[in-house]
C-alpha cells in the first residue's frame, strides 16, 4: 500500500503506477497493452485535436470495510460510452472490452485504491480519441481507448455539505440538439466560461436552463439536478442532460424507498416550491444544494433554510454509498466486486 494522506485528498491528478491502452485499427480492436507511460504520442492533425472526437468517462472503485474493492456501475458506463459513440461517430467500446479494461486497471493499481473510511476512493478515467490525420472534417480511422485511475477525495470541499448556486444565461453548455446528452470533452469546453464567472461570484457552480427557452432547468455545473417535494424526487427531462448514472440510481433508491419519481421538465420558478434540491453525479454522489441565485432577475431561490442537507437527501445518500460500499445487498446488480 502506497502512504498517501487518504484524509485529505481533493479531486486531483494523482500518478498511480499503471494505464491500460487499446488500439482501434483496421475495423477492429486490439489486444490490452498494460503501460507505464503517462504521455501519449499522436498525430499532430489526429481528430481529437481538431474536430473534438473525444469521449470520456468516469466511475469509482471504492476500498471496503470487509477489504475488498467494489466498482459500482462498470457496466453502465460502458452502455453510456457506447452511446457517445454513435453520438460523434466513434467505433463502440464493446462492454466485454470496457469491463475488462476498467477490472485490470484497478486490479494493476490495487495498492492506490484509498482503504476504507477516508472518504476517498479510486476515480477511474477512460478515454477514447480519434487519433489518425485528417484534415477534412470527417471521422478518424484509428482510435485509442485509454483507461487510468487515480486516488480522488470528495469534489466539492467538506463533502456532503450544501453549495450555493447562480442561473448563468450568457453561456450554454450544450444545445438541444447538440452534444450534452454524450460525454464529450467539447461540452466542458463549453461550460469554463461560466464555471468562472459563478466562482467569481463567490458560487460553487454555475446552474443552466434550457438554451432555447431560458424557461427550464437543465443541469447544474457538471452534474445533474433533483428536487424533492411531497414525497417525489423530480428530475429534468431535456434533450440536452448528459444521463447521470448516479441519478439514475437514485432514481432507482428513491422508488425502492417508496417515493415517487418524475422525469419531466421543470420550470425555473418551481425551484421555490422545492423541500430539498441537489446536484448528483459520480464525483460528489450528491451536493446539497442550500441556494440558487437569479441574479438578472434579483430572485434567490432558498432551498434549504438551515444551510444543511435535508432529510430525503440524506437518506438516498447514505443509501447510494452503502451499496457502494457493500453494506447494502446489492439488489440491482450494480457492484463488481474485486476480492
Ligand atoms: N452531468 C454532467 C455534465 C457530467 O459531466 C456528469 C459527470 O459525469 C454528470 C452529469 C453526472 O453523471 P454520472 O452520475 O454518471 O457521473
Ligand atoms: C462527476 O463525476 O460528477 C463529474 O461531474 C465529472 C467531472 C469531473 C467531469
Amino acid at each position: 500500500m502506497v502512504q498517501l494522506d487518504w484524509s485529505n485528498l481533493k479531486f486531483g491528478y494523482i500518478p498511480t503506477n499503471y494505464n491500460v491502452r487499446c488500439y482501434y485499427r483496421n475495423g477492429k480492436w486490439g489486444e490490452i497493452e498494460v503501460s507505464s507511460e503517462t504521455t501519449i504520442n499522436i498525430h499532430m492533425a489526429a481528430t481529437c485535436l481538431h474536430y473534438g472526437q473525444e469521449a470520456f468517462e468516469g466511475l469509482k472503485a471504492h476500498g471496503c470495510k470487509d477489504g475488498k474493492v467494489r466498482i459500482f456501475r462498470m457496466r453502465a458506463n460502458a452502455e453510456r460510452l457506447q452511446s457517445t459513440c454513435r453520438g460523434i461517430l466513434m467505433p463502440e467500446v464493446p462492454t466485454e472490452l470496457f469491463e475488462e479494461m476498467v477490472t485490470k486497471v484497478v486490479k494493476l493499481n490495487r495498492e492506490f485504491v484509498p482503504p476504507y473510511g477516508h472518504d476517498a476512493s479510486l476515480y477511474i478515467r477512460p478515454l477514447l480519441i480519434g487519433t489518425s490525420a485528417q484534415v477534412g472534417v470527417h471521422p478518424a480511422s484509428e482510435y485509442l481507448f485509454i483507461i487510468f485511475v487515480t486516488p480522488v477525495g470528495p469534489y466539492f470541499k467538506g463533502g456532503f455539505a450544501s453549495s450555493n448556486y447562480v442561473i448563468i444565461r450568457e453561456y450554454d453548455r450544450a444545445a438541444p440538439l447538440g452534444t450534452g446528452r454524450y460525454k464529450v470533452g467539447g461540452n466542458y469546453a463549453a461550460s469554463l466560461a461560466a464555471n468562472k464567472i459563478a466562482h467569481d461570484k463567490g458560487y460553487s457552480c454555475e446552474f443552466y436552463l434550457d438554451a432555447k427557452e431560458k424557461k427550464y432547468i437543465d443541469e447544474c455545473g457538471a452534474a445533474n439536478f433533483f428536487g424533492i417535494k411531497n414525497n417525489t424526487y423530480i428530475t429534468p427531462k431535456s434533450s440536452s442532460v448528459l444521463p447521470s448514472i448516479t441519478n439514475n440510481s437514485l432514481q432507482q433508491i428513491a422508488r425502492d424507498m417508496g417515493m415517487k419519481v418524475e422525469v419531466r421538465p421543470i420550470p425555473e420558478e418551481e425551484l421555490s416550491t422545492f423541500e430539498e434540491a441537489g446536484a448528483c453525479g459520480t464525483a460528489a454522489v450528491i451536493s446539497p444544494i442550500e441556494k440558487i441565485d437569479d441574479l438578472e432577475n434579483g430572485k434567490s431561490y432558498v432551498i434549504s433554510k438551515d444551510g444543511k442537507p435535508g432529510p430525503w437527501s440524506t437518506k438516498l445518500y447514505n443509501h447510494l454509498r452503502k451499496i457502494q460500499l457493500g453494506e447494502e445487498p446489492d439488489v440491482h446488480n450494480w457492484v463488481t466486486v474485486l476480492d
